[in-house]
């Protein structure tokens, strides 16, 4: 009977532990929207693992639902702005992308958007100040002794609490403006003759001229991107670490970085020991659909997945309308993700809905098409059921996802701005009716199944890796210790060069000097 009771009491004991050989506190510095969805795949896995997870969040948030029960903790912190500033913030955005953006030439909407960013900048430094500069509740962090911090450094600060608090720290990302913080403070890698900047358009087979481009936008990054608002952040870092530092240097001292793409995706190109490519992880399997949508999606002759995302809710009523007669116009039904008006010129092959099982519908087998916005996650899905797209990128990485799946033969790009309801409507016919694209999209969803271990578990592996060893130096290129010119070997090059230069000079002025003795004593057999 004792024994009996013992044994139950060590397989329970067993099967607590097996899920976690070794169970660590992971601090988490997220940022909204899809971001969120996608790091809430890990964090859920960790949990699930028996790590305990605390997500550092300020109060108002669009996705990160804190006011729900969760596996997850949450510690709210308190901001000195009101939820009106904060939501202000976010229309000026959408405002920008949609009012103001399209109607400025290139150059005018770059020095646009540098001013947003600016006056972001100023808000984003109050909200850092009021977590690092906080002493009740740095010291609370300070006892938790958290093992490991997850950063999502799209807005900047957990970098620097997790140096304040002295932990390690892993940063998941899908990419920076041009993919220079990747190539800066990362030391990633990246020859302009064959590896595009980020977000200008261009793939890995580019011309002469596209190189050409290629360098000076890779050039212009270096250079101007880098400074619209690091030197207050530099600044701030400098100040509340107390030692002088920068961004870019902080961000550097990543253990990994986990990049939300995968070879199914990318262009091949150089990579190092601690960047993780987990493009996919929150992918799964297709779920059976609500009876309602389902009944939708039967009774029809395959079906078009229709989203712009979470930030755009609603569109002006004239686009609404160009895109609904398009839709109207194809013989396949439409789940339009939608919360505005309904256009005037809907189809009743058209539904609107508030939400729809994204996932779930990309899976079913009716789907011919997904007409998207371009984001990661959305993309992903499409690529992990073999759905080909028809992509209006409007912001961020958008525009470079659906350069990509357009390489890939999977795409059809659109620009929202100057599109015409002709466009889009046969820019769904294309890759509805041409079967490359359907192949093409299958062909990248069989790469994305083939791995030897799955993204999800990957992300989990290293997280959980740098909590055992306390980070990850092992994979840490020597890059980060070296200056700019040492690193493009500039002090090598010019040794050699000084080197050459000598000997040159040396060898020219001894042949001189001998063919001088020579003339001296020819002459001097002549004259006798
Ligand atoms: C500092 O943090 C604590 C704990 O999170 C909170 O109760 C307090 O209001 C914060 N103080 C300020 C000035 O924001
Ligand atoms: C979306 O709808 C809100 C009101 O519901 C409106 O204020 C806003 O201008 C609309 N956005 C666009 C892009 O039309
Ligand atoms: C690089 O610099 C860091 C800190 O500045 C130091 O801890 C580390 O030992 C250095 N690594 C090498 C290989 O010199």
């Amino acid at each position: 009977m004792v024994s009996e009771k013992w044994a139950l009491a060590v397989l329970l004991l067993q099967l607590c532990c097996t899920g976690c050989g070794y169970c660590g506190k992971v601090l988490v510095w997220p940022c909204d929207m899809s971001h969120w969805l996608n790091v809430k795949t890990i964090l859920e896995e960790l949990t699930e693992r028996g790590h305990e997870v605390t997500v550092l969040t300020p109060p108002y948030t669009n996705l990160i639902d804190y006011k729900k029960s969760s596996p997850l903790n949450f510690e709210v912190f308190h901001l000195p702005y009101d939820k009106e500033s904060a939501e202000n913030l976010n229309n000026k955005f959408l405002d920008l992308i949609f009012n103001v953006l399209p109607n400025l030439t290139p150059w005018q909407s770059a020095i646009k958007l540098k001013d947003y960013f600016a006056e972001i900048t100023e808000s984003l430094k109050i909200m850092c100040e009021s977590v690092v500069y906080n002493q009740t509740l740095m010291k609370k962090l300070q006892e938790s002794n958290y093992n490991v911090m997850i950063i999502e450094p799209v807005i900047p600060c957990g970098e620097l609490v997790a140096e304040l608090l002295a932990v390690p720290f892993v940063l998941t990302l899908r990419d920076s403006i041009g993919g220079m913080r990747e190539k800066h403070c990362g030391k990633l890698p990246a020859p302009s003759s064959y590896v595009p900047v980020h977000m200008v358009g261009l793939t890995d087979r580019m011309t002469f001229m596209e190189r050409v481009k290629n360098t000076m936008l890779s050039v212009f990054f270096d250079f101007w991107i880098q400074d619209y608002d690091t030197d207050i952040w530099d600044q701030f870092y400098s100040e509340a670490l107390g030692r002088p530092t920068t961004l870019c240097e902080t961000l550097g001292r990543a253990e990994i970085w986990l990049i939300r793409t995968y070879w199914d995706f990318e262009f091949p190109r150089p990579y190092l020991p601690n960047f993780e490519f987990v493009g996919g992880l929150h992918c799964k399997a297709a779920k059976t659909l609500p009876k309602k949508i389902e009944e939708f999606v039967q009774n029809s002759d395959g079906i078009v997945v229709f989203s712009l995302g979470t930030m755009i809710q609603n569109l002006t009523e004239e686009k609404a309308n160009l895109i609904a007669s398009a839709l109207a116009q194809i013989p396949q039904k439409v789940l339009w993700r939608y919360k505005g008006k309904k256009p005037a010129t809907l189809g009743a092959n058209t539904q609107l809905y508030d939400w729809i099982p994204q996932n779930d519908l990309l899976g079913h087998p009716k789907t011919k098409a997904f007409l998207t916005h371009g984001g990661i996650n959305g993309i992903y899905e499409a690529i992990y059921h073999g759905v080909p797209m028809v992509g209006i990128p409007m912001f961020g990485d958008q525009h470079d996802n659906i350069i990509h799946m357009k390489a890939k033969g999977v795409a059809v790009e659109l620009n929202m701005n100057t599109m015409t309801s002709a466009d889009l409507l046969s820019a769904l016919r294309t890759v509805i009716n041409d079967p490359s694209y359907k192949e093409n999209a299958m062909k990248l969803s069989r790469i994305h199944h083939d791995q030897p271990v799955k993204p999800l578990d990957r992300a989990v592996f290293w997280i959980e890796f740098v909590m055992r060893h306390k980070g990850a130096k092992h994979l840490r290129p020597t890059a980060h210790n070296l200056t700019w010119f040492q690193y493009h070997s500039l002090d090598v090059i010019g040794f050699l060069l000084a080197c050459a230069a000598t000997a040159v000079f040396l060898v020219t002025k001894c042949f001189l000097f001998f063919c001088r003795k020579l003339d001296k004593t020819g002459n001097k057999k002549k004259r006798e």
